[in-house]
Parts: C-alpha cells; structure tokens; sequence
C-alpha cells in the first residue's frame, strides 16, 4: 500500500512519486488549501492538498479528522523557502520536502479521540482503558520499541555465550517460600489447582541436572502482592542458569550482558566491571541493600564519639549494644517546620522512635536549632562538626536503635530528603553495582522461623556451610548478589545448594519438616541424588532495565497492557466474573464468590 514509510522521504527524493500511509497526525486549512501531518511509526510527513494539483483530492481533503487513516499518492517537492518565508522545518527529519497530493484514499475514519495524544494525561485508567490510543504516543511507541531493542541485545547476548533459551511451565505448582501464588483450578483434576509460577527457579535447576549447562529465558512470572511502581503481578525476567559456574562467571556474563542491553537502548557505553559493596556496608552506608549512591548523603556511625552523651536517647541507646548514626543534608537547614514533621513521621512509620535533627545555620553552635544540642559537650560537638563536615546551612538527622533498624530508618529518610530536595533532577547518570554477601537467613517475628533471604535453594558462603549442617543459623552469609542500578533492585541470584543432604539442611533450617519436603520437593531432593552438577544463576526484572533504560518512573510505561494499582487490566476488564457453568465444571461453589454476609 506504500512505497515509503513516514520518516523516510528527503531531498534527495524530491520529484519522485511516492505513496505513504498512515494516520493523520495534524490539519490545518489555509486559505482552501488543506496541510496535514501524517503520521506512521516512523514519523510525520508533510502532505499538501491544492485545488490545482488535483481537484477532486483536494475536495475530499476536507473532510480529514485527526486520526483518519489514508493513504495518499503524490509527488515529493521541495518546500517553499524564500529570503522572506522559510516554510522548512528543521525539527522534521522530512522538514525540507513534502507531498503533492494526488490522490486520497480515506481508509477508515476515526471518530473523536476521547484524549487527545499530543497533551500528558493524568488520569491513568483513562489512558489504560484506551491503551492502543495511548500506545501512539510517541513516548510509549518509543519505549514498545526499546524494549524489543533491549530484549533482543540480551539474547544475543546470551546466544554467543552458549546460552539456549528453554520455555518451562506456565501451569506449574505452588511453591511455600516467597510471595503469594496465582491458582488456576483443574477441571481435570477436581479439587487440584495449579500455581502460576512466581520464578522458573526449580524448573531451570531442574534443566541443570538435566545437563543443559547454560540456560536462558525470557520468563513471565506471576506474584500475587500489593502493586507499586515498580512491581506488577505478572513481569518478565531475564532468567539466567548455568553450570560449573561461581559468583564471578554470573557477575561476568551479567555485566557484559546489561552494558551490551544499555549501549542498544542509551548509545553509551556502560563501564564494567561495577563497583562492588558487601551487604554488611550498604546497609551500613546507605541503610538499604539497593544503595542510590548518586545523592552522597553516607551515614556516618557516631556511636563511639556519643556513648556518654548526656542526651539520654543516645547513650541509653548505645549503652544497650545499639548505635547512633547521621546523615548531612547539605544547604538544607533552612528546612519548614511541616517537613521536619513529616520526616519525623516517616521514620516513626518505619518504626523508629523518633527524628533528632539539628539545624546548623552557622558554625557557631549558639546557633544552631535543635531540641537536644544544649545538652552536648563542646568535644561532642567538636566530634560532630569533624565527622560530618558541618559547614553553614546544612541540617543533620540522627537515627539511634539497634544496628538494622537504625540503618534501615535512616536509609528511608535519606532518600526522602534527596527528594525534598530535588537532588536527581536531571540527573542521567547509571550508577551501577553488586551488592554481596546477603544473609542466607533472616529471622521471622511473626511466624518465629528463619525464612530465606533470597530463596531455599541458594548455597551459603564455603565458610558457612558447615554451620548450616550443624544447625548453627546466626549469622550465615549466603552467596548470593542482586545488580542495582540507581536504588533499583534491577536483579538477584545466587549459587545454588546442589547436594541432597545440604538442601536437606536448608529446609530444616526453614522449618519445613521432612515430611513436607519429602512431598513438595521430593523431585529436587531426588534430581541431586543422580549427580547434579554445581551450579548458579540469576534473574534481572526486564521490565525494571527498560524502565531505567527509558527514564521512566514506573514499569507500567514500558509494559504494552500493565494492570492498574488494584491488579485490574482496565481495557478488557480483567479479572472478570466466571459463568456458573464454568464454575461448576471447575467444581467451585458459586457460594464462595458471593460477598459474606458481614461486609
Ligand atoms: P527475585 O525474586 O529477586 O529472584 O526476582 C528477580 C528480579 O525480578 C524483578 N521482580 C519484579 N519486577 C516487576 N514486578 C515484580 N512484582 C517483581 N518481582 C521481582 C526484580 C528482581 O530483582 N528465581 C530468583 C532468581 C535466581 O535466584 O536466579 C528470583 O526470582 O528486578
Ligand atoms: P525527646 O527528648 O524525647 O523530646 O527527643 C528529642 C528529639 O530526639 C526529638 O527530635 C525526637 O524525635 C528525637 N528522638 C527520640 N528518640 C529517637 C531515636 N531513637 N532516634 C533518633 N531520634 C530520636
């Protein structure tokens, strides 16, 4: 139906005749004679419609509506360009030609748009219940694309490697550990339900013992938990396995692989290989295991400097084994009343028992605001003002408690204050890391068990292993790394248990009785039995790359059809209602859909 698309036509092709395609971006009629835009995929084109060039095109050319599809026939002309009037338009690619229409084909007309495409939308169900509008955005058509560019450099990537891509169950089986599961029904097998898969972890180890050697996927993966701008229900990993590896082969392959995936999307080169921190120091530096490293702001621990403060929430804090620690937040003293509260109750949400602040508009502490600098000694602040590097104007926060939480409290706070204070604005800069030696354990309150840090199946540090054997769970380090790119966890892995009797240990570790692991994991206890080899891998969120790699603040502008914040796909109204037939099929009584009777 075309000879060009709409990006393509420049002065080189003036005088040819041509056919384009495509949607009509723009009209404007001067003076009887009619202009548009038209737009494909590619770009716009200039398209002319004059009474003299053809009478009956020129007519019809009237009726064009925004959106309208068309095709159009004509000649390519230079545009008009005098000392006086330069019709050019240099932000066009095609900016120096146009078309001479002669003949219109109107296609498929469109009705009024219910938004219109060249303003933001702020009213996101709106955009989502017209997505395919919405999709011919530039911005979102630019990103479908970069996803496919991003996508296809990591399996390119992978393929030279060595790497096949094998696709595992969609409909598999429900796994304990993690987050909540999405349960489809067997009608089949009355009463059964099958799980959707949270990760391929187990079919991928699986593949392993099976001697694939090096594994790739690009997998959906389905987590029933609450949506965030970052997090959807169901996403796509970069999904990574191999074998005879250690953490540095995966760290290796990854970091050619995402700088390969950012020079497609970004033309940069991405320098590797990426810093390095232990889990212990970005806790300890940043209060976060995905560290945003570009706003400075590093927790100072002022423990030692305070123990015999006479400011009582200090020293009664680290005479209990805990800590004190700082942040500086440069040229931010003059902070309101209102978000000091508000950062104060940020930290109390996050369980801390409050914010201690100073407020050091000058070097001279008479000066400074703060509810409890009174009570400190000239050394004390002496200490202070060198450790932190108090210049005038800056404004310091302290979080005093146990080691993790204090971190934690004061991670959060920075990141807010960084954003109080616009620190990334503009900011293109891909700060990228690994972050190191996670806890293989963490200690559950409620339930009052040890859960997995990453997942069951992930091998603890050699040094560790034999704690792990005798039962001995304080402390144990695991190998496992997440890559973090700009505070966004962007992926996390880790070197797997391959022998029966530590996977063995490991479920007793968690809890999981012999029993149960006899049943839900009796194909990966029994697998090791028949020589698996040692193996890793990791998994990288896609969508988060892409995300990072588009600028954008949220997954949902690089997903085609995302679900809003209530899990729902606006545009089809999914989920929708099942007929009573099908659930009696699935043997599912109607009565459990209907609403208890209290709400
Ligand atoms: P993990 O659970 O850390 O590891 O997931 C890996 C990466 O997937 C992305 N991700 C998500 N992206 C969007 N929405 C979500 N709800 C979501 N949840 C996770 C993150 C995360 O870093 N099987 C292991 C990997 C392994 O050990 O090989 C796993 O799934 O970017
Ligand atoms: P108070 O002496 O209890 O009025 O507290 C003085 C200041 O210390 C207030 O700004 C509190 O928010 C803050 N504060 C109280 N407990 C803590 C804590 N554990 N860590 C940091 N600041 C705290």
């Amino acid at each position: 139906m075309r000879t060009h698309h709409c990006n393509e036509l420049r002065a080189g092709n003036i005088d040819e005749t041509v056919s384009l395609t495509g949607w009509v971006n723009s009209t404007r009629d001067h003076g009887g004679v009619i202009f548009i835009d038209l737009r494909d995929r590619e770009g716009l084109t200039q398209v002319v419609f004059r009474p003299d060039d053809s009478k009956e095109a020129a007519q019809l050319s009237h009726s064009l509506r925004e959106e309208d599809v068309i095709q159009v026939s004509g000649l390519v002309a230079a545009r008009f360009q005098t000392d006086e009037i330069d019709s050019t338009n240099a932000d066009l690619l095609t900016g120096e030609i146009e078309i001479i229409a002669k003949e219109l084909v109107i296609i498929n007309k469109a009705e009024v748009l219910p938004f219109q495409l060249d303003k933001e939308l702020s009213n996101e169900d709106l955009r989502l219940k017209h997505r395919y509008l919405d999709l011919r955005r530039p911005r979102l058509a630019r990103n479908l694309r970069q996803r496919h560019l991003i996508t296809k450099a990591a399996r390119d990537h992978l393929s030279e490697q060595g790497f096949i891509e094998v696709e595992t169950p969609i409909l598999s089986k429900a796994t304990p550990e993690g987050a909540r599961d999405f349960l489809v029904p067997s009608r089949i097998n009355p009463g059964k339900f099958y799980a959707l898969p949270q990760a391929p972890q187990q079919y991928k180890q699986m593949l392993m013992v099976a001697g694939v050697e090096k594994y790739f996927q690009i997998a959906r993966c389905f987590r029933d938990e609450d949506l965030r701008a970052d997090r959807q229900p169901e996403f796509s990993q970069i999904d990574i396995e191999a074998s005879f590896v250690d953490q540095e082969d995966i760290i290796g392959l990854v970091e050619g692989m995402l700088s390969s995936m950012f020079e497609e999307a970004r033309g940069v080169k991405v320098p590797t290989p990426f810093e390095r921190l232990t889990w212990h120091d970005a806790m300890n530096r940043f209060g976060s295991d995905k560290p945003e490293r570009r706003i400075g702001m590093e927790m100072i621990d002022l423990s030692e400097e305070l123990k015999d403060c006479e400011f009582r929430v200090f020293s009664g804090v680290i005479g209990n084994g805990g800590v004190v620690k700082a942040i500086n937040a440069k040229g931010f003293a003059d902070i309101s009343t209102g978000q000091i509260d508000k950062l104060t109750k940020l930290a109390q949400e996050a369980g801390a028992k409050g914010l201690a602040y100073i407020q050091a508009r000058d070097l001279d502490r008479s000066t400074w605001r703060s509810p409890f600098v009174k009570r400190m000694t000239d050394e004390e602040i002496e200490a202070l003002r060198t450790r932190l590097n108090i210049e005038p104007g800056d404004l310091i926060l302290f979080a005093a408690d146990q080691w993790q939480p204090a971190c934690e409290v004061l991670g959060r706070i920075r990141l807010e204050v960084a954003s109080l204070q616009n620190l990334l604005q503009e900011n293109t800069e891909l700060d990228f890391l690994w972050v190191t030696e996670f806890p293989l354990l963490a200690y559950d309150e409620e339930e009052g068990r040890y859960v997995a840090v990453h997942h069951p199946f992930t091998r603890p540090l050699k040094e560790d292993e034999e704690k792990l054997r005798k039962g001995e769970l304080d402390g144990l380090r695991a190998q496992a790394y997440d890559v973090v790119l700009n505070g966004y966890e962007l992926g996390g892995g880790s070197i797997r248990i391959h022998e029966s009797e530590l996977q063995s240990s490991m479920f007793k570790a968690l809890g999981i009785s012999d029993e149960e692991a006899n049943t839900e994991f009796a194909h990966i206890l029994e697998a090791f039995k028949f020589g698996a080899p040692p193996h890793g891998g990791i998994a990288l969120g896609l969508d988060r790359v892409v995300m990072l790699a588009c600028q954008e603040e949220s997954i949902r502008e690089v997903i085609a059809f995302p679900k809003n914040n209530k899990g729902g796909e606006i545009m089809t109204s999914s989920p929708g209602t099942a007929t009573p037939t099908a659930l009696r099929d699935l043997r599912i009584k109607s009565t459990y859909l209907e609403k208890p009777k209290s709400e």
